[in-house]
C-alpha cells in the first residue's frame, strides 16, 4: 500500500463523516415522564422524557442503529413507519408480527439501512396503545452533496401531529394537537371548534 492510500484509509478510519454511509447511534429510553400539555399534567409513556419524542436525522443511505432500553412496566416495539425494512424484517417494529415486544428492565437494537428513500417519516410504538405518546419524527436528508428535489428551504421545522385525552371541567375530550415547540391549536373530537388555545 503506498503511502496516500494509506493515509486516505487513516482519514476514512477516524474521520467517519467522511464516508458516504454513516452509522447514526441512538438511545431510546422509554421512561414514564410527568407531561403537561393545555394546563393538564399526567405521567405519560415517553421516549428520553419527550413527548412528542427525539427526532431521529440520517441521510439515505446512513445504517441507523436505535437501542431502545424499556423502563416502563408495559411491553414496547417501535416501528419506523414508511421505511422499507430490505432483508432487515426483525427491525420494522410490530409486537408479535416481526419481533416479540421488548419486556420491561430489556432492552433491543433496531438496525436497519436506510434506501432509496429521503423524506420526513414517523416512528411510533407499536403495541397497545402507547403509540399515543411514543411517537417522533424521522428526517432523511438526501445523501451528502445531493441536491433537495426543489429548492432548499431557508428553515425546516418539524410539525407532529397528536392526540391527547384528557379532562376539561369533568368532561373527558380527545384533544387534537399540532405541536411544534409548544401546542398551537386544538379541536375538540366531537367537531366544535374552539378557538386557539
Ligand atoms: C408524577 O407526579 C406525582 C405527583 O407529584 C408523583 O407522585 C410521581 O412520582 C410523578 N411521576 C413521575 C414518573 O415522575
Ligand atoms: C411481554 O412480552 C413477552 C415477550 O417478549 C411475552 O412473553 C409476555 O407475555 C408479554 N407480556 C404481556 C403482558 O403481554
Ligand atoms: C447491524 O446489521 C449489520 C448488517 O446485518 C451487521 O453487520 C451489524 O453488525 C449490525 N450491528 C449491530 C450493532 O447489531
Amino acid at each position: 500500500m503506498d503511502s496516500p492510500v494509506r493515509v486516505l484509509v487513516l482519514v476514512a478510519l477516524f474521520f467517519p463523516v467522511f464516508v458516504d454511509c454513516a452509522i447514526r447511534h441512538y438511545k431510546f429510553n422509554v421512561v414514564m415522564k410527568n407531561t403537561t400539555r393545555l394546563c393538564s399534567s399526567k405521567p405519560i409513556v415517553t421516549v428520553n422524557g419527550k413527548f412528542p419524542g427525539p427526532t431521529l436525522y440520517a441521510r439515505e443511505d446512513d445504517t441507523v442503529l436505535v437501542k431502545v432500553v424499556n423502563h416502563v412496566k408495559y411491553n414496547v416495539s417501535i416501528h419506523w413507519h414508511g421505511i422499507r425494512q430490505l432483508r432487515t424484517g426483525w427491525a420494522d417494529g410490530p409486537a408479535y408480527i416481526t419481533q416479540c415486544p421488548i419486556p420491561t428492565g430489556q432492552s433491543y437494537v433496531y438496525n436497519f439501512t436506510i434506501t432509496g428513500q429521503r423524506g420526513t417519516l414517523l416512528w411510533h410504538a407499536h403495541i397497545l396503545w402507547l403509540r399515543s405518546t411514543v411517537h417522533g419524527a424521522l428526517v432523511i436528508l438526501p445523501k451528502r452533496g445531493v441536491p433537495y428535489p426543489f429548492p432548499k428551504p431557508n428553515k425546516e421545522v418539524v410539525v407532529v401531529l397528536g392526540e391527547l385525552r384528557i379532562r376539561i371541567l369533568n368532561l373527558e375530550c380527545n384533544l387534537f394537537l399540532i405541536m411544534c415547540h409548544r401546542p398551537i391549536y386544538c379541536q375538540l373530537s366531537g367537531g366544535n371548534r374552539t378557538p386557539k388555545w
